[in-house]
């Protein structure tokens, strides 16, 4: 038992001097004759902590010069400050207690590893200082995203994750059997029920995982995804960029108010990089963006959507996200309303990020008139009882009405600079990845 005040990593300079109690788990370690050093994590960060000869027992010090990597342990020592750390500091220790010795071959141990074992590793990889990182950046956007909806009297609306229909398309749709009801769909967007809500509430968000069955195995594409959506009853398409606009701002500013000097050391983060990322963002349609890919030497023709060289090239010649809007309504859901200037044209909107991220928003206006949405979900080769519910907000105090959705993994990787959205989730799912 100890008296000590219990000492967070991220929290130690406050102890500057003063004797704490600090509990962890040992990362690594190194010795020199009279010293070791150990390395110490607590999920805050990690600390430099000295053991020197004399101001420990015999045993403590014997006990530290061999215990495995992992092992959980409680050091009580002295804070003082230490230039030469990442953090400032280092502890003085003056005991050890070890709480459980870990077995002796961690598989994470420091050196290099392939990517497929560390995924096999993941609830192990997790404990590493860059995950840590990636997770606490992924922390801020998420509640970035709250307080921003939040703070401007959006209500947050929680749609369901078994649904009886399709939503973006059928081709990702994964099925569940669902008692006498036949089979239920997990959810690809909540944004029908979030349009319900919108009529009920004004102005809406939903968040929560949302699934599609990908076949694509690419650095963008999880099966399970996180993504938030906000709905808002008589807006057009312009506000729904001005809003997603302010809203990236938004995140970007918070990441770096709270990560700036982590996504350098640790995620080695260029965050000039998030600094441009300033109003206003250029907006071009579809038709210019096909003309800037073309003159890249892109053999995109007029009609064909954008995978993701296409998604690169684009979002490549930006210092900032840049919004694609009125792409041709071929390529878009049954939802979004056709531009009454050129009806072969959606309202709608993808919000690109720099540095080849690509797509990390799509949205729209929706269609608002209910034959017009009757004969669009036949033309999609919807079957019309399925959208019952969804037409009914049609027929009474119908509006003008938009939104969009963001994914949060996409967004998560553009921040931290991650190559593949397979590092921005605790524990991603993939086509080919199911455990752990
Ligand atoms: O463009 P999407 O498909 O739009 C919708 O689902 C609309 N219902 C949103 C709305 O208007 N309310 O998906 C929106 C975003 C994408 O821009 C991307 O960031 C993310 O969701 N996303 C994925 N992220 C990871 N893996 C996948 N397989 C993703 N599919 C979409
Ligand atoms: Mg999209």
């Amino acid at each position: 038992m100890s008296s000590l005040p219990r000492a967070w990593i991220n929290e130690i300079g406050r102890y500057e001097g003063q004797e704490v109690e600090l509990r962890g788990w040992l990362d690594n370690r190194r010795s020199s004759g009279k010293l070791h050093f150990l390395q110490v994590r607590d999920g805050t960060g990690v600390i430099q902590c000295v053991v020197f000869k004399g101001d420990v027992t015999p045993e403590v010090f014997e006990q530290t010069d061999h215990l495995p990597q992992e092992s959980a342990i409680k050091v009580r020592g002295t804070v003082r400050a230490d230039a030469r750390s990442p953090i400032g500091y280092e502890i003085g220790v003056k005991d050890v207690e070890v709480v459980h010795k870990a077995a002796p071959d961690y598989p994470l141990g420091h050196k290099e590893h392939g990517v497929a074992f560390l995924m096999d590793k993941r609830h192990l990889w997790l404990r590493s200082n860059r995950q840590r990182v990636v997770m606490a950046v992924r922390h801020t956007i998420i509640k970035a995203i709250r307080d921003f909806f939040d703070a401007r009297g959006f209500r947050l609306v929680d749609a369901p994750i078994f649904t009886p229909n399709a939503c973006e398309g059928t081709t990702t749709l994964f099925e569940v059997p669902y008692f006498d009801l036949g089979k239920a769909y997990l959810t690809q967007s909540g944004q029908l029920y979030g349009e319900a809500a919108a009529m009920a509430y004004g102005k809406i968000y939903t968040f929560g995982p949302t699934f599609r069955a990908e076949k694509s195995k690419t650095r963008r594409h999880l099966t399970e995804f996180w993504m938030v959506e906000p709905e808002v009853a008589f807006m057009d398409l312009e506000e729904d960029m001005d809003l997603a606009e302010d809203f990236l701002c938004f995140i970007a500013q918070r990441v770096l108010e709270n990560h700036a000097k982590e996504l350098q050391t640790v995620l080695e983060r260029d965050i000039s990089k998030l600094e441009t990322v300033k109003k206003p963002f250029p907006r071009i349609t579809y038709d210019e963006a096909v003309k800037v890919l073309q003159a890249a030497g892109n053999p995109i023709q007029w009609g064909d959507d954008f995978g993701g060289d296409e998604e690169t090239i684009l979002c490549s010649q930006y210092d900032r996200p840049v919004m694609v809007h009125r792409y041709p309504a071929d390529l878009k859901a049954f939802y979004f309303k056709h531009d009454p200037q050129n009806p072969k044209l959606a309202l709608g909107v993808d919000v690109l990020a720099p540095e080849g991220y690509g797509e990390i928003i799509g949205g729209g206006q929706r269609e608002e008139d209910y034959e017009t949405l009757v004969r669009r979900i036949q033309e999609h080769n919807l079957p019309v009882e399925a959208f019952d519910w969804y037409l009914d907000l049609r027929k009474w105090g119908s509006v003008p009405h938009a939104g969009f959705g963001l994914g949060v993994e996409r967004t998560v990787a553009w921040m931290c600079g991650l190559h593949h959205v397979r590092e921005t989730i605790p524990f991603p799912r993939m086509m080919e990845r199911l455990t752990p």
